[in-house]
């Protein structure tokens, strides 16, 4: 049962890094966009959702009497900042910041559904009401980005027939 808790603690660790990662990719992105107000819209409502999901890990951790390390975390940032500049050198910019997000949100969602059948195995209910709760919002955000994906590339596809580098992002 200690082997089971620890794990799951680690578990809420990596969850609090990758949302940490998702703020810092979603804040360099949604800066940059100009001319898809939807997506930026869209963007910025979830850094919201994104922040309140990090202070409910930390409220999880907090009740189990574990802590989240700093160290760990700050590597995460490092990786979302890299990734983030790497798509502002592109010229489809804003269609590999939308490849990002969608790969980031299944990431999260696969993350979170190991979390909430890692915590009822551990008979931590709350922990697994809150991760499904985050659960709910992944899935929300990730079913924007598919449902959104043919309308944002062919006003990608249409900019980039008339307009100058900048007019695409
Ligand atoms: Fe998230």
């Amino acid at each position: 049962m200690a082997d089971m808790n620890e794990r799951l603690n680690q578990w809420l660790r990596d969850a609090h890094a990758m949302e940490q990662q998702a703020e810092q990719m979603l804040d360099a992105q949604s800066r940059r966009i100009e001319n898809y107000p939807e997506l930026k819209a869209r963007m910025e409502q979830h850094i919201a959702e994104t922040r309140s999901q990090r202070q409910r890990l930390e409220a999880c951790m907090e009740r189990r009497g574990t802590t989240w390390s700093g160290m760990k975390d700050m590597a995460g940032q490092f990786t979302a900042m890299m990734q983030a500049v790497g798509g502002m050198f592109a010229s489809d910019e804003v269609m590999k910041g939308v490849l990002a997000n969608y790969s980031f949100e299944h990431f999260e969602i696969g993350s979170y559904r190991i979390l909430v059948a890692g915590a009822q195995a551990a008979g931590d209910a709350e922990t697994a009401r809150v991760c499904e709760e985050i659960l709910r919002e992944e899935e929300t955000m990730a079913s924007w980005i598919t449902e959104n994906i043919p309308q944002i590339t062919q006003a990608y596809l249409m900019r980039e027939a008339t307009e100058s580098d900048a007019a695409k992002r």
